[in-house]
């Protein structure tokens, strides 16, 4: 099958690759692009652990067509931190221990992300709904949502969002 050549901003960089009209963006995101923090849990668009930023809305990565991706800015969550120090979300789940095997992590961490730009001041009920498309098999949403809360009140006091 012919490929058609994107162009797209992957965490602040420009990049260029080449993909089938049918390849997902999850796939060219972790194998052409090598950025493996995107984890594939399902591929049918439940679990939300391929979530990352497009074009500033949460999008399940595993449902997107890598073509749909020309000149969008994606962002995934190898481009969270910045010069090494973690972004609110980032500190929020290593404060309140929101990970366990940490492998629906990353995609959380974008989805928190996005919704805490959203909401910046977020019920915890708020929260559950915000959060409810990306599925932790470990069940450990109780430090998730303490995770987000701590994120929320961080990015209140004026740290980086
Ligand atoms: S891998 Fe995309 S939603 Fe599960
Ligand atoms: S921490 Fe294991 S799936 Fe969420």
């Amino acid at each position: 099958m012919s490929k058609v050549r994107i162009a797209f901003t992957l965490n602040g960089k420009r990049v260029e690759t080449l993909a089938e009209s049918r390849e997902l963006l999850i796939h060219v995101i972790r194998e052409q692009l090598g950025q493996t923090g995107s984890h594939i849990g399902c591929d049918t668009s439940h679990c939300g652990a391929c979530t990352v930023d497009m074009n500033g809305k949460s999008v399940k990565a595993c449902t997107v067509l890598a073509v749909q991706a020309e000149g969008a800015e994606i962002i995934t969550v190898e481009g969270l931190s910045v010069n090494g120090q973690l972004h609110p979300v980032q500190e929020g789940f290593l404060q309140e221990h929101g990970l366990q095997c940490g492998f629906c992590t990353p995609g959380m961490l974008m989805r928190a992300y996005r919704f805490l730009q959203e909401n910046q001041n977020p019920t915890e009920a708020e929260i559950r709904i915000g959060m409810a498309g990306n599925l932790c098999r470990c069940t450990g949403y109780q430090n998730i949502i303490k995770a987000v809360q701590y994120a929320a009140k961080k990015l209140q006091s004026g740290a980086r969002g």
